[in-house]
C-alpha cells in the first residue's frame, strides 16, 4: 500500500493562524498530579477506576475556553479525544470507557467542538496512539503493566491473549467516529510512535518493545483519514516516511527554521507546556513567566513556527488560574500586537536580526515585525534595510519612529554596514510586555 499523496492539501490557515491552544483533559486531571500518573504510579486498574467512577466537571464550559482561547490570539485548538490512559471524551460506540459512562453523563467532545467552533476557531482532534486501557493493546516499555526488566520472551507471556490487531481496528473505528460525527476536523495530532527493537532496561519506562507504523497499522490509518476528511492536517507522529503535514518539536523551541533535505522551510507546530505537565498538575511550580510565553510566540513565529500552547483544565472544568493569569497577559498584548503574528513568518533573506530583537514578516502586506526585548539607547541599526523603509511605527499606539537611510553613494566607507538603516528611539519604552516596531517596506 502506498502512503495517501497528501501534498495539495492547504496548510495556508494553519500557518497564518500561527497561535492554538492545547487541551489535555481526561480523568488524570483528577489525580491532579501529571497525564502520566498511570504509568508514573504502576496504578491498577482497578484502583485507577475510581477516577473514572468520579469524573463530574460541573464547572465545564467550553463557550468560556473559547473566548479565552480567542482572547489570548490563539485561532484553533487541539484537544485530547483520547490520551493514552483511554479514556474517551467522546461518545464512542466501541468503548464504555468514556465521559458518557461516567458522572458526567454526556459527550463532552460535541460540546467542546460546537463551542469552538461558534468562537470561530479551527478545530484539531488529539488522538492517543497509546492507550493503557484497552484489553488488546500489547504492552510495552511505556505501558503501566510493562516490566521494570525482562526478555522478549517475558514480555511475549504478559501479552498473551492481547491482539495488536484488533487494537488498531479500533483506532481506525473510532477515528472513523471522530471524522463523521463532528463535522469538519481542521487537523489530526496523533501521539506517538517509539519504534526501534527491543529494550531490556531502559531506565526511564522500564524494558520492553518499542511501537511504530508495524503496530498502529498506520497506512491503513491513514487511508481512513484520506477516505473521510482529506482536508485534515496530520501531525508527523505516526511513523510514516515523510514528516507529515507539520512538525512537533515539544518542549523546545528549535534554534532554527526547519528545512528539508532541498531546504525548503518546513511547516512546523511547537508544541508547550506553562508548567512542565499536560495535564492538570495542581502541586507544579515551575510555571513560565509572561515575558517568556510571549517570546516563545514570537521566536516561532520569526522562524516559521505555530505555537500549540497547553492548558490542562482541572477535574472540574475550568482553566488553572495561573494559566487563565498568563492567557490575559497574552491576550492584552495579543490585541495590541497580534498583527505582527498572524499572517506572519520568517524574514525575507538578508535582513539581519538586531541583538535581542527578532523580525516577523507578513509577505502580504510587505510590512516587516521588529520586535524588541532589550529596549536599548536611543537607535538600533537594522543591516541590510538602508532605503528600504517607507514609513516605521510603534505598533501599540502607533506613534512615528523616525530613521534615517545611510546612502552608499554619499558615504566613503565601502561595505555593508552603510547600507543599514537605523531608527530613533525614544529613550523610555513603550509601556507593554514586548514593543514592536511595525516597518511598511517599500
Ligand atoms: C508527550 C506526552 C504526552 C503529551 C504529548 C504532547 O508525547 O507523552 O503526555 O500529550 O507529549 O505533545
Amino acid at each position: 500500500m502506498q502512503t495517501p499523496d497528501i501534498s495539495y492539501k492547504d496548510k495556508t490557515w494553519f500557518s497564518e493562524a500561527r497561535f492554538g491552544m492545547f487541551i489535555h483533559w481526561g480523568t488524570y486531571s483528577m489525580a491532579a498530579r501529571h497525564e502520566w500518573v498511570k504509568k508514573h504510579e504502576c496504578i491498577s486498574e482497578e484502583h485507577y477506576q475510581r477516577y473514572f467512577e468520579h469524573f463530574d466537571p460541573d464547572r465545564f464550559n467550553p463557550t468560556e475556553w473559547a473566548r479565552q482561547a480567542y482572547a489570548a490570539g490563539m485561532r484553533y485548538a487541539v484537544i485530547t479525544t483520547k490520551h493514552h490512559e483511554g479514556f474517551c471524551l467522546f461518545d464512542s460506540k466501541y468503548t464504555d470507557y468514556k465521559a458518557t459512562n461516567t458522572p458526567a453523563g454526556r459527550d463532552l467532545l460535541r460540546e467542546f467542538v460546537d463551542a469552538f467552533r461558534a468562537a470561530g476557531l479551527r478545530i484539531g482532534f488529539y488522538y492517543s496512539l497509546l492507550d493503557w486501557h484497552h484489553p488488546h493493546y500489547r504492552i510495552d516499555r511505556m505501558h503501566p503493566r510493562s516490566l521494570r526488566t525482562g526478555t522478549q520472551a517475558d514480555f511475549d507471556r504478559i501479552n498473551e491473549g492481547r491482539d495488536g490487531a484488533i487494537y488498531a481496528q479500533y483506532m481506525r473505528d473510532q477515528v472513523t467516529e471522530l471524522l463523521t460525527n463532528y463535522g469538519q476536523v481542521d487537523l489530526l495530532w496523533l501521539d506517538f510512535s517509539f519504534p526501534g527493537d527491543y529494550v531490556a532496561n531502559d531506565p526511564t519506562h522500564g524494558a520492553g518493545p518499542g511501537k511504530g507504523r508495524a503496530d498502529w497499522e498506520s497506512e491503513k490509518f491513514m487511508d481512513v483519514v484520506q477516505k473521510l476528511q482529506p482536508q485534515c492536517l496530520v501531525n508527523n507522529r505516526l511513523d510514516l516516511p515523510g514528516n507529515g503535514d507539520f512538525l512537533t518539536p515539544e518542549q523546545v523551541q528549535p534554534h532554527t527554521t526547519p528545512v528539508d533535505e532541498h531546504g525548503n522551510a518546513q511547516v512546523w507546530e511547537g508544541c508547550q507546556t506553562f508548567s512542565g505537565a499536560w495535564g492538570y498538575h495542581r502541586d507544579e511550580q515551575d510555571w513560565k513567566s509572561l515575558r517568556m510565553l510571549l517570546w516563545m510566540l514570537i521566536d516561532g513565529v520569526s522562524k516559521g513556527g505555530n505555537l500549540l500552547l497547553n492548558v490542562g483544565p482541572t477535574a472540574r472544568g475550568e482553566f488553572d488560574y495561573r494559566a487563565v493569569e498568563r492567557l490575559e497577559g497574552m491576550g492584552k498584548w495579543m490585541s495590541r500586537h497580534s498583527r505582527s503574528i498572524h499572517g506572519c513568518t520568517f524574514a525575507p533573506a538578508g535582513y539581519i536580526t538586531p541583538q535581542d530583537c527578532r523580525y516577523t514578516y507578513n509577505p502580504k502586506t510587505n510590512r516587516l515585525y521588529l520586535h524588541v526585548f532589550n529596549w536599548p539607547m536611543k537607535s538600533i541599526h537594522l543591516v541590510g534595510l538602508g532605503n528600504k523603509i517607507a514609513y516605521a511605527q510603534l505598533l501599540n499606539d502607533y506613534s512615528e519612529i523616525r530613521f534615517r537611510d545611510r546612502d552608499a553613494a554619499h558615504d566613503p566607507s565601502p561595505g555593508r554596514i552603510w547600507e543599514n538603516c537605523m531608527l530613533e528611539l525614544p529613550i523610555q519604552p513603550p509601556p507593554v510586555e514586548v514593543p514592536v516596531i511595525e516597518l511598511f517596506l517599500k
